[in-house]
């Protein structure tokens, strides 16, 4: 392949020599990306790259935001300044949504839900927390990497590190497409599954248990959705131990999945909220929203979460900013629409690629899963990361899970406010790769299609 600037061997030296590798053992994409404008990103040779993995609007991102004049200076943490996204959530979120504490810091999202775990284990200090759990390696949760939500994440990522905090415990994660709890008729049996997850917790329980934190989507965990009524009645289930219900909607938040917030779709209102990605557009903000009477509860017993930049002006504003244009643009709708065009487009294919073994998503964040055969159902990371830097050639980011385990799904989350041309030319890269990727393009046999 000809020399390009994004082989710039300094660069590549200076990383491979001056950065940890944090990869789970993966290398660095040798792409280098310059620069961002509307869904596409522009790497060093200035090629366009449509994004469908970032989750994030670049077009929202602070760089083209400008907020008012001396609006940026950080107070003390004690000092919060205005804007408060708390108000501008609740309308959005539902009765509970009233009460915020928003942190940015470098790693976004795990405050979020350190602070919600915080706030749990506050409300019930010796209380447990239930966390979600994989039996397989493809279906996974993930809170974050600092300590308090590592121990909440069950996925490869958390071997090696030492012991995880003390009571956490696991629930299965819904697979539909791998669960052994199966109805008569073949379908996912998920209430089964969850029953039984339960019994096994009130087994271990000691009668402490505290709350369960959960992604409406599994998303680093190969995009699980969770089936219609699922937190319904995981939410029963913490109703009948006295149990908080934590959604972390670091990735299905803010619109995404076709509603405001995830839960929605399901009628369910949350204890604690987290929320990040979508909400800073690009900038390190997260938000940790629950109701007055938790609130009331914890601070009255001393609750403290100083960081550096909690309460920070400037993302806040940019999260407000954020949910302005949400409702000005009507972007949950349109992520409904262009998720329903995007999911049909990845069903056709379905029909004629065998390495396609499941597709599955909501709205603007959805995934597939690559086998080697549909009977075996055997994960097929060779052939996913071999599709995926096809797609990066022909133009297109589509973000094949590059964690140990769950590298055979593809997550596809593009900017809310891509077009449907913009859509359109993605699908198009997608359809190509799979028609000039060596072991992809094994049609499936007439007559076996399903
Ligand atoms: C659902 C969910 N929660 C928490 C996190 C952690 O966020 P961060 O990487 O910003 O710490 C992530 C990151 O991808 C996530 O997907």
């Amino acid at each position: 392949m000809a020399h390009t600037k994004n082989d710039d061997s300094s660069f590549w030296r200076r990383a491979d020599d001056s950065l940890i590798r944090y990869s789970g053992g993966g290398s660095f994409i040798r792409r280098i990306i310059e620069r961002a404008e509307g869904v596409y990103l522009y790497d060093a040779d200035g090629k366009p790259i449509l994004d469908f993995t970032s989750g994030q609007e670049h077009e929202l991102n602070p760089r083209s935001f400008k907020p008012r004049a001396g609006f940026v200076a950080p107070a003390a943490s004690r000092q919060p300044g205005p804007p408060f996204l708390g108000n501008a959530l609740a309308p959005r979120g539902g009765p509970c949504v009233q009460v915020e504490q928003y942190t940015s810091s470098g790693s976004r999202q795990s405050p979020a839900s350190l602070n919600g775990w915080r706030i749990q284990r506050m409300r019930s200090p010796h209380r447990k927390i239930v966390y979600r759990q994989v039996r397989d390696s493809l279906s996974n949760s993930w809170h974050g990497v600092t300590f308090g939500s590592a121990s909440m994440t069950f996925q490869t990522t958390r071997k090696g590190y030492g012991p995880a905090a003390a009571g956490s415990l696991v629930l299965p994660a819904p697979n539909g497409y791998r669960s052994p709890f199966r109805n008569p008729d073949g379908t996912h049996d998920w209430k089964k599954e969850l029953d039984y997850g339960f019994s096994l917790i009130d087994a271990q329980s000691v009668g402490s248990l505290a709350a369960v934190i959960v992604e409406p989507i599994l998303s680093s965990g190969g995009v699980i959705v969770l089936p219609p009524g699922y937190l319904r009645r995981l939410k029963e289930h913490c109703e009948a131990r006295d149990m908080l219900l934590i959604v972390d909607e670091a990735q299905t938040g803010v619109g995404r999945t076709g509603k405001n917030f995830a839960f929605e779709h399901d009628g369910v209102v949350p204890d604690i909220l987290t929320l990040s990605k979508t909400l800073g557009a690009g900038l390190p903000l997260s938000a940790v929203i629950t109701s007055n009477k938790i609130e009331e509860a914890v601070h009255s017993k001393g609750f403290s979460f100083f960081t550096t930049h909690v309460s920070d002006p400037l993302p806040a504003a940019v999260g407000l900013r954020v949910l302005e244009v949400l409702e000005r643009d009507n972007l949950a709708a349109r992520a409904e629409a262009l998720g329903q065009r995007f999911r049909a487009f990845l069903l056709g294919l379905q029909a004629q690629y065998e390495c396609i073994g499941d597709v599955r998503g909501m709205g603007l964040m959805q995934g597939m899963e690559i086998v080697r055969d549909r009977t075996t159902k055997e994960p097929d990371e060779v052939l996913a990361t071999a599709l995926a830097d096809r797609m990066l050639e022909l133009g297109l980011s589509a973000n094949v899970l590059r964690i140990p385990g769950t590298g055979s799904s593809f997550r596809m989350a593009p900017p809310l406010t891509i077009t449907q041309d913009e859509l359109d030319s993605g699908l198009a890269i997608i359809a190509e790769a799979f028609r000039s990727t060596k072991g992809a393009n094994k049609a499936l046999a007439v007559g076996t299609r399903d």
